[in-house]
Formats: C-alpha cells, structure tokens, sequence
C-alpha cells in the first residue's frame, strides 16, 4: 500500500515510521523544507538507536528507512492509496490542503486526517468527494501507542471506514471506531482527570502533591494530574480543556479552571519552562506529603467516580462501545483499569450515590449522573458481567 505523510513533525513521522515497519512504501511531506529535513533526521536517529539496543537488526532498519522517502511536493503524492494529514491544527489550513490533495491524488484514494480537536466533518466539507474522508487518530508516541482512534465522519463511507479499520489493523495497531464528537474518546473521557482535580485544589480541598500522591498510591496512576499536566504542558492541556468545553456548547462538565489558565498567562507552562504547578527542583527533591488516609480516600474516589461518570456518559451516547472505550484509557491514556470495568468492581450503586451526592452537596450540572449509571443501577446491570 502507497501511504503518504503530510506533515513531518512529531505525529508525523512517527505515523511514517508505523506505516513502513508494516512494509509499506511511505512519502513523507512538510511545507517546511527543513522540518523535513529534520524529520528524516529523527527517523534515523530512531532506528540507529533501536539497533543500537539490538531491538531491530541494520539490514532491517535500512530497508525500513529506505521505504520512506521525502517528497519534495504534493505532486509527488499522486500515486497515494492513503493520505495521512498531520499539519498544524488549524482548520482552514487543513481544509485548503485537502481541498488541494483531491486534485492530485486517484478519485479512490482515502484522505485521513489525524486531527485530535476539530471534527471530521467539517475537513470533509472541504472536499468534492468528502466520502473518502475520515479521522484517524494515532497517539503520540505513534510507533509505542497502540490504541488508534477511526473517526468517521457523517459523510465518510462505510467502505472507507472498514478499509481504514482494516488498514490499521494490519499495523499492528488496535483501532476501535468512535463517534465524530469533540475529544473523540481518550480526550473527553480523560477530562475530570484533569478537571477535577483541578477543583479540589481550587476548593482548597488539598494541594497539588496531596492530590498526585492520592490518585497514584490509591488508584495506581502512574503520573498525578498536577504532575501530568506539567508534563503535557499546561498551554496545550489548558487549550485542549478550553476546545472541548467550546465545543460543548460550555458544559459545566469541561469547565476550565483559572488556576490553570493564569499559569499560561505567565508561562508557566511546565516542565518545558521549569516552573509549572510544581518547579524543576521540587520535582526531583520533592518528598512524600504526610496525607490523612481518609483525605486522600475522598480525593481519589471523587476523581474516580467523575471519571466514571464522563465514561459512562460517552458509552451512552455510543460514542464508542464499552471495550473501546476501557481500551482508550488504558492503552492511550495509561490508567491502570479501564473506567467501565472499575465502575463494575466499585459496584455502579455505590458509583450513583457517589455521584448523586456531590450533586446533592454541590447543585451544580457538572455533577450530574449519567442517566446510563442511573439505568443500570436500577436493572442492577454491570458494563461487563
Ligand atoms: P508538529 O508541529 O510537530 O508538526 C506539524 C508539521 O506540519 C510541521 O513540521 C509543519 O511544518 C507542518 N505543516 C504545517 N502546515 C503545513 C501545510 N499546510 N502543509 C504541509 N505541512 C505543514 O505537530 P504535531 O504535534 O505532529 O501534530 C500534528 C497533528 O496531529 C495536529 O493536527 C495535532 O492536533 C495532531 N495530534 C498531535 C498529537 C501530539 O501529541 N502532538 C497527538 C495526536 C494528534
């Protein structure tokens, strides 16, 4: 299969490299001659160190590498069976590109693009034939995430999501279909991660290292929220929130919180600065908080539950299946179970009244119960038995 790359920056070329380890021939392009250059650079970097580790042999690594090359213009893309688009995340940019590429490529040549916040249907708009038109949303890093998100769009074909489907299998990777809504599946459903915890530190409920140190030594996450986002970085978390609570239509659900948005007022943006909720030096001084048991029991359920509610909620408007959606947040995310699988082992009563008593104490539509949770509570149903 001829697949072509537009876009040679992170996503970029790791999608590239996916592609021709599954031994596809691959043509990788950038507007920038230089990210270009750059690009190709990292891919070689990156198999020199895996057979560097003896985790790919030098004549294997070659011939992956030499089935990528750099095209030097959208025109060189013409024999594509597959295009995938990992430009800026700017929708008019993407929606002229495609526009251009239906011109170039074959009329049955499918064009994905791996946007993670605009919708599918408004980049297919842009086209004459907006049937071949279809998210397909890699991870980052591409080549060690396995989960990939297919989005198709309202007007994608059902052909052209089952090849997509197909195609990505055969990679070696695990797709799960999801429904063209703002975040698709990991995005939204991981939100009260981020989001709650946020709360409970506004609420002066307890500070980011109680927080952290509850969610991981309770819930066994591997990072904190607080740690987490300054990981990511709090102007890409914090626009990631701010686009996801926008496009729905401002649910108190995705509220962002100014805590966070005045961090990226004064750049403190995380570990990419030195100085986000934690500093650089905090981070590797920083000793274990003296937490109450029962304050860090509260803190962790509530994060867990609101999670909970956000997953059962995308399950309720079929975003995507149940399995899918517990794949999301373990193999995109990291988390140590899947939510809807939790739900079942904290038993969904208990999940509801969890829920219903936030609302109770609070008022406020975010805290709102799934009307699924609520159902299955009644049919004493689980997700999963
Ligand atoms: P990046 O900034 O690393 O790379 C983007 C590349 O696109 C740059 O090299 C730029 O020169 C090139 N470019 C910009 N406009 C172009 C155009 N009109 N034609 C051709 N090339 C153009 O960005 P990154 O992080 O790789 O993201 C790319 C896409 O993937 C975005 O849509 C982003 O939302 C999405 N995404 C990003 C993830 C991440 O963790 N970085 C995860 C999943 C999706």
């Amino acid at each position: 299969m001829n697949i072509a790359v537009i876009g040679a920056g992170t996503m970029g070329t790791g999608i590239a490299q996916v592609a021709a380890q599954a031994g596809c021939t691959v043509s990788l392009f950038d507007a920038s001659a230089d990210a270009l250059a750059k690009g190709r650079a990292r891919l070689e970097t990156t198999f020199a160190r895996l057979v560097e580790k003896g985790k790919t042999d030098a004549a294997a690594a070659d011939a992956v590498l030499g089935r990528i090359t750099c095209a030097n213009s959208l025109a060189d893309l013409s024999g594509a069976d597959l295009v995938i688009e990992a430009i800026v995340e700017k929708l008019e940019v993407k929606q002229r590109l495609f526009a251009e590429l239906e011109s170039i490529v074959s009329p049955d040549a499918i064009l994905a693009t791996n946007t993670s916040s605009l919708s599918i249907a408004s980049i297919a708009s842009a086209c004459r034939h907006p049937a071949r038109v279809i998210g397909i949303h890699f991870f980052n890093p591409a080549p060690l995430m396995a989960f990939v998100e297919i989005v198709p769009a309202v007007q994608t074909s059902a052909a052209v999501r089952d090849t997509a489907l197909r195609t990505i299998a055969s990679w070696g990777k695990s797709p799960a279909l999801a429904k063209d809504t703002p975040g698709f599946i990991a995005n939204r459903v991981a939100r009260p991660f981020y989001g709650e915890s946020l709360r409970l530190l506004d609420e002066g409920v307890a500070d980011c290292a109680t927080i952290d140190w509850s969610l991981k030594r309770l819930g066994g996450f591997r990072m904190g929220p607080f740690e987490l986002m300054d990981f990511i970085g709090h102007d890409v978390n914090y626009t990631v929130t701010e686009s996801i609570f926008t496009a729905f239509h401002f649910d108190p659900r995705f509220k962002p919180s100014f805590t966070q948005k005045r961090l990226v007022e004064a750049g403190f943006l995380g570990r990419k600065t030195g100085r986000g909720f934690y500093r650089d030096s905090e981070l590797t001084t920083a000793s274990e908080p003296a937490v109450d048991a029962d304050l860090a029991r509260r803190i962790f359920e509530r994060v867990l539950v609101m999670l909970v509610n956000e997953a059962a909620d995308a399950a309720f408007f079929g975003i995507a299946s149940p399995a899918d959606i517990d794949l999301a947040m373990t193999r995109a995310m990291n988390y140590p179970k899947g939510l809807l699988a939790w739900a079942d082992e904290l038993g969904i009563v208990w999940c509801v009244g969890h829920i219903d008593a936030l609302y109770d104490e609070y008022r406020e539509d975010r805290y709102r119960c799934s009307p699924l949770l609520r159902r299955m509570a009644r049919e004493q149903r689980n997700f999963f038995s």
